[in-house]
């Protein structure tokens, strides 16, 4: 069998095949989460470790656009590139091969890499041994949906199932302690959301549905770049994907304002309500910031604003606060080239393997500077009214 290689075939960052086999004997399937929309989840565990195993519905490219956008932009840029770019385990696959390529994995779930599926009897018994119950119903046959997108295949000759292996992330034992972990992770949903502006990804499906216990899991509406609709393709224009952010934060904002209006006293549990969020992660849209004591001065934004681009085009928003880093202004391949030559450098002569380490040890201990110095050497500008990084 030829070796696997890394996807997405097209230029911007891929996504290495993963090294355990989840469908041998030695990976016990769980559970299955039949909640998303592209895709099943698989709870399974490999030498007492648990991962997800999330399964692609295949032919998903409608998921993503409308029927009239991909008539639209067949013409111009071909089904092939739009597949290719757009299709949810492809998009997956770039977010994650990018946030692996800036050393940013942190940023959202640990991913392991992509998995061929051939769907196999062996396969169905899988997934049937972590449903139960879930054939029993006659009427079932009758809706195609969930799992059985992907059962259709059994026996199919068609292209394997994709899948994506992630660490598997334990929920919160009920719905309050769920809820008050929730508060205590915006602050770092926040961070890690302009972290991936920085590094050219926006997630355009910011929710609580993507979050398990406050870690980023879903990725597969996000668009990375370079990219078919990206800042250099000439289809779409570059601010988009500034607006694009504005718009996860705008997302986040509104997990927040209703995580503010939580009626805790209708939530059964002990654990004391938490105290209010008064975290900011988008301005208000109106233009003006409003304060729990008092409605603050109007913000001085450029008029007309653009707008801002939300997932299927349903709100009509405008982008009234930049966000903080333009994905757009993102160097991939200055960010590429870096890597290659850290590559390089990880491979040091024999000789001087002992000086390098001994060199690390010592900046440690002693707080050496080059941490200062590194983050000056990303610094801000503001361009535009977007900062931006500067390598
Ligand atoms: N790594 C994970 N650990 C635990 N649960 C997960 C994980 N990934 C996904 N899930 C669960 O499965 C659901 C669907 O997964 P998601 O990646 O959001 O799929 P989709 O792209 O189809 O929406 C999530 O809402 C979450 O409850
Ligand atoms: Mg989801």
């Amino acid at each position: 069998m030829p070796a696997l290689k890394p996807l997405p075939d097209c230029e911007g960052p891929k996504l290495e095949p993963c090294p355990f086999d989840v469908v041998g004997p030695d990976c016990q399937w769980l559970a299955v989460i039949e909640d998303g929309h592209h895709s099943a989840v698989v709870k399974a565990a490999i030498k007492g470790k648990l991962y997800a195993i999330k399964i692609f519905f295949p032919e998903s490219l409608k998921i993503v656009l409308g029927t009239e956008e991909i008539d639209h932009f067949k013409p111009l840029v071909g089904e092939k590139a739009m597949i290719l770019h757009l299709a949810p385990f492809n998009a997956e696959c770039r977010a994650f091969g990018r946030l692996k390529e800036m050393d940013c994995e942190h940023a959202a779930v640990r991913v392991y890499g992509y998995v061929n599926i051939d769907m196999t009897e062996a396969v169905e018994q899988k997934i049937r041994g972590a449903m139960p119950g879930r054939f029993d119903d006659p009427r079932s046959m009758y809706a195609i949906e969930g799992v059985d997108l992907v059962l259709c295949r059994v026996g199919n000759t068609g292209p394997p199932i994709m899948a994506i292996v992630k660490d598997w992330i334990e929920a919160a034992p009920d719905f309050r302690t769920d809820m008050i972990a929730q508060g205590r992770s915006f602050r770092r949903i926040l961070k890690n959301l302009h972290k991936l502006h920085r590094c050219g990804i926006v997630v355009r499906d910011i929710s609580d549905a993507q979050f398990v216990n406050g870690v980023l899991v879903d990725l597969s509406h996000a668009r990375t770049t370079p990219h078919v609709f990206g800042p250099d393709s000439g289809i779409r224009p570059a601010w988009e994907w500034a607006s694009m952010a504005a718009y996860d934060l705008y997302s986040l904002q509104e997990m927040i304002d209703w995580w503010n209006e939580t009626e805790w006293s209708w939530i059964p549990g002990d654990a004391p309500a938490p105290k209010k969020c008064t975290l900011r992660a988008y301005g208000d849209p109106e233009g003006v910031v409003l304060d729990r004591l008092r409605p603050r001065a109007r913000l001085e934004c450029q008029r007309p604003y653009l707008r801002m681009i939300d997932l299927h085009d349903y709100e009509y928003l405008q982008m009234t606060h930049p966000p903080r880093y333009d994905p757009a202004a993102f160097d991939w391949r200055k960010a590429v080239e870096r890597k290659k030559k850290r590559g390089a450098q990880a491979k040091p002569s024999p000789s001087s393997t002992g000086r390098v380490q001994s060199r690390v040890r010592l900046g440690r201990k002693r707080g050496h500077a080059s941490t200062g110095r590194t983050r000056k050497a990303a610094a801000v500008k503001q361009e535009n009214g977007v900062r931006v990084e500067e390598e």
